[in-house]
């Protein structure tokens, strides 16, 4: 129901996405967009060019007056580092030296360089780098705030906070509160717990002292949501799947559990599932979530959880062993300008790629042209739910 294609390069012009399928009448927040961009290149452990990109939103269609018009919404974010790359990033030839300046030679273990120039057969990885770039992510957020117009409009929310950095990690307890999130801004890991962001600042300093990189664990939390999106009656439509695949798709992302998946190969089925209860106040209860808000690939009306493993990302100091592949010869791996740790920017693009999935998945569900009708089909789906599962 709702797509969307992002183009550009890292260091090119600027970075573009297309939404299609927004229905006409959505608030277009873009003072919230511009926030969220802000939140992306912020969190300790980021490096220089975060310094060079300040990152602003220009609608170029489909928004009239702050509203969605039911037309394509194409949105821009100008890259500023742009004006150092004129000649090496032009469209147009470009003489022997331009060429050469800022070519890529030794692939970096764990980024796309080997595996994209032998896919392209290109002999200069920075056409695969440049593209591969998380700098990409700039427009999935950029999109995901257009889908979280949609969903705040719906009742739904969505937020982010880190896990684990290294091996500093929140104290083991019950799973973090919606209402602790609000400090999550506030931490320069984006963790609510004050003592382990002490412990993650330090991760990252000792592996920045080392020319190293740490990686970690964020969770992305959704509440608000109807029960009901999704659907176990073919594979595709599953939402389990399309949330973990909208995740992993991440730069860096290395594995995704939803709820509590990644206890779930060494836990007993009576401690792990999700008790269901009945109140003449509340209706249908779960005294736990363990299961993240989805059972069958469907949303059963909690708070929807899903964490992202997140590696230590491949630009090292301490560059490791490559190849220099027009002599064969052994070279250590090129070192680009470079972050320490993503894992708090890696939350907020978690955030954004959820919301696009939910925004999705909510369409599927309720049809609609405007967002008037969106809300009016929900409206009568609560009512259903409410007469077979709610309160006397
Ligand atoms: C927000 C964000 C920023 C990133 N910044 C860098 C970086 O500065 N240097 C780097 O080598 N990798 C960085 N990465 C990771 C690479 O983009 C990623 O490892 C690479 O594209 C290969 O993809 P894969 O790790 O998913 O296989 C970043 C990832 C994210 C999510």
């Amino acid at each position: 129901m709702l797509r969307f294609t992002t183009a550009g390069e890292s260091h090119g012009p600027a970075l573009t996405v297309v939404v299609d399928g927004m229905p006409a009448g959505v608030p277009v927040d873009r003072a919230a967009i511009d926030a969220d961009l802000r939140r992306r290149p912020g969190g300790y452990g980021r490096g220089g060019r975060m310094k060079i990109e300040t990152d602003t939103v220009e609608i170029t269609g489909g928004v009239r007056h702050g509203l969605t018009i039911g037309s394509p919404v194409s949105l821009l974010v100008r890259n500023r580092d742009h004006q150092n790359w004129l000649d090496v990033m032009s469209p147009d030839p470009q003489p022997e030296a331009a060429r050469e300046r800022r070519r890529l030679r030794y692939p970096r273990p764990g980024h796309a360089d080997l595996a994209g120039a032998l896919k392209y057969g290109t002999r200069d990885l920075r056409n695969v780098l440049e593209r591969a770039s998380a700098r990409e992510t700039t427009m999935r957020v950029a999109a995901g705030g257009l889908a979280r117009g949609l969903l705040r409009a719906a009742g739904v929310e969505i937020r982010s906070h880190v896990v684990r950095i290294g091996q500093a990690a929140l104290p083991a307890g019950p799973a973090v509160a919606w209402d602790e999130l609000d400090r999550v801004e506030d931490s320069p890991v984006r963790c609510v717990h004050a003592d382990a962001a002490g412990r993650m600042v330090a991760e990252i300093d000792r592996a920045k002292k080392d020319g190293d990189t740490v990686g970690g664990i964020a969770e992305v939390i959704a509440r608000g949501l109807p029960p009901g999106l999704g659907s176990f009656a073919q594979w595709d439509r599953r939402l389990d799947g399309r949330i973990a695949q909208a995740l992993m798709s991440i730069h860096a992302v290395k594995a995704v559990a939803l709820g509590e998946g990644f206890a779930g190969g060494d836990t007993r089925g009576s401690a792990f599932h999700d008790e269901i209860l009945w109140t003449a106040r509340s209706g249908v209860e779960r005294p736990t979530n363990r299961a993240g808000g989805l059972e069958g690939g469907v949303t059963n009306g909690e708070e929807l959880r899903a964490a992202i493993v997140v590696k230590p990302i491949p630009t090292l100091l301490i560059a490791l062993r490559s190849v220099d592949l027009a002599t064969k010869e052994p070279q250590k791996a090129s070192v680009e300008r470079s972050d320490t740790c993503v894992v708090p920017a890696a939350g907020v693009v978690a955030e954004a790629m959820l919301a696009l999935v939910l925004a999705d998945a909510l369409l599927e569900k309720t049809g609609g042209d405007s967002l008037d009708e969106v809300l009016a089909h929900l409206e009568a789906t609560r009512a259903q739910q409410r007469a077979l599962a709610g309160p006397e």
